[in-house]
C-alpha cells in the first residue's frame, strides 16, 4: 500500500453517538470534504481527505488539519481552502490562518 503524501482532516463535529452537531458542522464543514478532494485531484496533490470528531478548538472553527505538516487552520471557508491548497502545492503554510 502506498501512503498518501498528505492527509487533510476536516472537523465535522461528530459526537460519541455519531451525530454531526457541533460548531464546524453548523458552519458548513461537511461540504468542504468533497470540495477539498476535487481541488486536490485537480491540482495533482496526493491527499486523503477525512472527517473528524470535534478537535476541541471550536471557537476557531471551522477547522482543518494537514498532516504530516501539522498545519492547523481555523475559520476556513472555500476561498481560504483555495489559498491553503495553493500554499501546500509550494510546500508552505498560510500563516495568517494557522491557529496552532
Ligand atoms: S466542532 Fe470543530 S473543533 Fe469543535
Amino acid at each position: 500500500m502506498k501512503r498518501p503524501d498528505f492527509m487533510i482532516l476536516v472537523c465535522n463535529s461528530y459526537r460519541v453517538a455519531g451525530d454531526a452537531q457541533g460548531f464546524c458542522n453548523k458552519q458548513g464543514a461537511s461540504s468542504f470534504v468533497q470540495y477539498i478532494s476535487e481541488e486536490c485531484s485537480d491540482r495533482g496533490l496526493d491527499v486523503v481527505v477525512t472527517t473528524t470528531a470535534c478537535l476541541s478548538v471550536c471557537s476557531q472553527g471551522p477547522v482543518m488539519v494537514i498532516q504530516p505538516n501539522n498545519y492547523w487552520y481555523g475559520g476556513v471557508d472555500k476561498d481560504k481552502i483555495d489559498e491553503i491548497l495553493d500554499a501546500l502545492e509550494e510546500g508552505k503554510a498560510v500563516e495568517e490562518y494557522l491557529i496552532a
